[in-house]
């Protein structure tokens, strides 16, 4: 799929915005601060509704603006999708308005699959040094947008989840029982049975193609990328009985710590190169890579589920890499519309951008 027109409404640093880029490469160019990775969050706001680096909402609203409004309009292989997301500073007001091809759409999940994106920003370092959390994010943002099944499901865990915990806190105040955990232990379980199939198949898809592509851009043969699945599930073949087997097995320890300790909500992902754990030892440059190997599988893995080639944006992604490494990766991008943010065109050194548009605050000029 491509941008055919990308429109800003009183979002972020830009007060109106019209943007129709090409359907190759567009670089962004401007100073730290001059609003590029804003142009790159409003697209990712309506893939996902939501932002890539904040979990705020209000935060997207230009400081003044009751209210904000963004809309994509793609061409797909299989027609043209309009994709509205507007946004109210207002607590009485509802926070956040959706359209999908002119009809308002009243859950998140309803966007997924019709805007897709992978976006590749230099908070993505994280998803190699930080906490389980972010790569678990990772595989759910990846997942959510191969359909909105995978997002319902995980909707549905979620909230198992916290009714569980809560019983386990209720039970610890002495106002509930422990046998009433048994009919939260079989809701769990039905709910992480989906979540833990689709993150096992998405995981050993993504190290195959991750891996091609690390060897690609790293350039050096004797350097093997890959990445595993973790967590108590994470070997399953029956996840639902074998997690029954594992809350019982640990239902005491549960209401000590009160919280559930076993399921999908605690895995994680091994990243390694040459079999050792890339946290421990890996360079930056060798981080950054990996993780636009990543980025670069999760690109082919949402072609293969859709049909359909997602949007890549590139947030900042040149200026840590050597430039060997620099043109593999813009060799790659070939066939992808691409939306790349750099302080410095000489960054640019192998690649032939389509379009480059100069960004200040506010404003963009060719
Ligand atoms: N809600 C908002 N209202 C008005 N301006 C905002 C708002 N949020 C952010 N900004 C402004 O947007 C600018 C940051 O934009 P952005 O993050 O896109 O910069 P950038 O060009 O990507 O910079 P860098 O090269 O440092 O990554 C800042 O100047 C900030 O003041
Ligand atoms: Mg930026």
């Amino acid at each position: 799929m491509y941008i055919q027109s990308l429109r800003l409404h009183d979002f972020r640093s830009y007060r109106q915005v019209l943007l129709t880029p090409p359907r190759g490469t567009t670089v962004f160019v401007g100073e730290n601060g001059a609003g590029k990775t804003n142009l790159l969050e409003a697209v990712h706001l309506c893939c996902l509704g939501r932002s890539h680096r904040t979990a705020n909402d209000k935060e997207m609203i230009r400081t003044g603006a009751d209210t904000c409004a963004v809309q994509v309009r793609v061409q797909r292989e299989d027609g043209v999708d309009t994709v509205g997301v507007r946004l109210f500073a207002a607590p009485e007001k509802k926070r956040k308005l959706l359209h999908i091809n002119g009809k308002a759409a009243s859950r998140t999940g309803e966007l997924m699959g019709h805007v897709t994106c992978v976006m590749f920003s230099p908070e993505d370092i994280e998803l190699m040094r930080g906490a389980p959390q972010g790569r678990r994010r990772f595989l759910d943002m990846l997942l959510s947008q191969c359909g909105a099944g995978y997002y319902y499901a995980l909707q549905s865990y979620n909230g198992a989840l916290k009714q569980r915990n809560a019983l386990l806190h209720a039970i610890s105040r002495g106002e509930a029982q422990p046998s009433q955990l048994d009919v939260w232990d079989e809701q769990l379980c039905q709910a992480a049975a989906p979540v833990v199939r689709a993150r096992q198949y998405a995981v050993s898809s993504l190290c195959q193609l991750a891996r091609e592509h690390y060897a690609h851009i790293g350039g050096r043969d004797n350097e093997v990328f890959a990445l595993r699945y973790t967590g108590h599930l994470a070997e399953s073949a029956e996840p639902a009985d074998d997690l029954r087997r594992l809350l019982q097995a640990r239902r005491q320890e549960d209401l000590r710590r009160i919280t559930t300790t076993a399921g999908p909500h605690r895995d994680d992902l091994l990243l390694t190169l040459g079999e050792q754990d890339m946290r421990a030892f890996a360079s930056q440059g060798q981080m950054r890579t990996a993780v636009l190997a990543l980025r670069l599988g999760e690109v082919d893995l949402l072609t293969r589920r859709q049909g359909e080639t997602p949007l890549l944006l590139l947030d900042d992604v040149l200026s840590e890499l050597d430039a060997g490494r620099r043109t593999r990766l813009l060799s790659r991008i070939h066939g992808i519309q691409t939306l790349l943010t750099c302080t410095d065109l000489s960054d640019l050194t192998g690649g032939q951008p389509d379009a480059v548009l100069h960004v200040k605050l506010g404003e963009i000029t060719e």
